[in-house]
């Protein structure tokens, strides 16, 4: 494979577009907004820091949607980010017109494109994205589980007090309130998570894991996390250019895993060249199941809303 396009250019985008580019893992990263030069000037000045990062992709930043053409995996980030005190629901409706608007160009241009969505609200986002472009749902997927999943991860290693690469943590469900990390499998030092710490203790981290992105944008005053953001997408692209099987938590249509249908939602999925190959079941605990159940009403709920508005 050798071709990936990001729609968006802001800190999201551009910071996909850098990690994707400096893992020198395809030809070219076309970058493309709406902004006039913004995706220009971006390229230019990634383009030059080559020599000194050592890696081989060009990045392309463009206004055209015709400099996507051929694409083999297509991240949308376009949209708003949040402003402090919104809920990623709230930008259901005007992301909602970027993200229709968006898939239907990329189609025009890649139509054989696997498709990573991460613009928020995401599990909506990804539905509707799946709905414009008409693809078969295992090609196109949502960024969110491997973000969350991060995240519970650093508070882990933080709390523990322990080297952050000896700690195995995993997020399903909704990106957003019915977000359902699941400490049965998660794993510190070895050692399952609920050995290591108090069902309080426990609860506390979930919570905070459940606000992760709302306590950036907080910080933040202006726009939303991107490093850790960024860092997840990519990935995502990682494992679908080199087709390498990776087991990552990913938006997915489920067609009966978990006893679950009809909806795109946080699992964990087999990720390659196709796409979500499989997505697999992991022993849950009853909480843990009915936190999934409840997160994939509360999904096909809000796709409803999204209905209601006409996207
Ligand atoms: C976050 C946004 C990107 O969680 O959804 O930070």
């Amino acid at each position: 494979m050798s071709k990936v396009t990001v729609v968006g250019a802001g800190k999201y985008g551009s910071t996909t577009v850098q990690r994707i580019a400096e893992s020198d893992i395809v030809d070219e990263v076309v970058m493309t907004d709406i902004v006039e030069g913004l995706p220009q000037g971006l390229a230019l000045d990634m383009n030059q820091s080559r020599p000194v990062v050592g890696y081989r992709t060009l990045v392309t930043g463009t206004n055209d949607y015709a400099d996507t053409a051929g694409s083999d995996v297509v991240v949308i980030t376009a949209g708003l980010p949040r402003k402090p005190g919104m809920s990623r629901m709230d930008l259901l409706e005007v992301n909602a017109k970027i993200v229709r608007e968006v898939t239907e160009q990329l189609m025009a241009q890649s139509p054989d494109a696997i498709f990573i969505v991460v613009t928020n609200p995401l599990d909506q986002m990804t539905t509707l994205t799946a709905e414009v472009a008409g693809l078969p749902r295992n090609r196109v997927m949502g960024q969110a589980g491997v973000l969350d999943s991060a995240r519970f991860a650093h508070f882990i290693s933080e709390k523990a007090d322990i080297d952050i690469l000896e700690v195995e943590a995993i997020t399903l469900g909704s990106h957003g309130a019915t977000m359902v990390p699941v400490p049965s499998q998660c794993r510190v030092g070895g050692k399952p998570l609920t050995e290591v710490f108090d069902e309080a203790t426990i609860d506390e981290l979930v919570e905070r894991t459940r606000n992760g992105g709302a306590e950036i944008v907080g910080l933040l005053k202006t726009g939303s996390a991107y490093y850790a953001p960024s860092a997840a997408a990519a990935s995502m692209v990682h494992a679908v250019v080199n087709d390498t099987g990776a087991v990552i938590p990913t938006c997915a249509w489920m067609t009966g895993e978990y006893g679950i249908n009809d909806v795109y939602l946080g699992v964990p999925a087999k990720l390659g060249a196709t796409g979500v190959t499989e997505i697999v079941e992991l022993p849950l605990t009853a909480a843990e199941q009915a936190g999934l159940e409840e997160a994939a009403e509360a999904v096909k709920a809000k796709v409803e809303d999204l209905r209601a508005i006409g996207g």
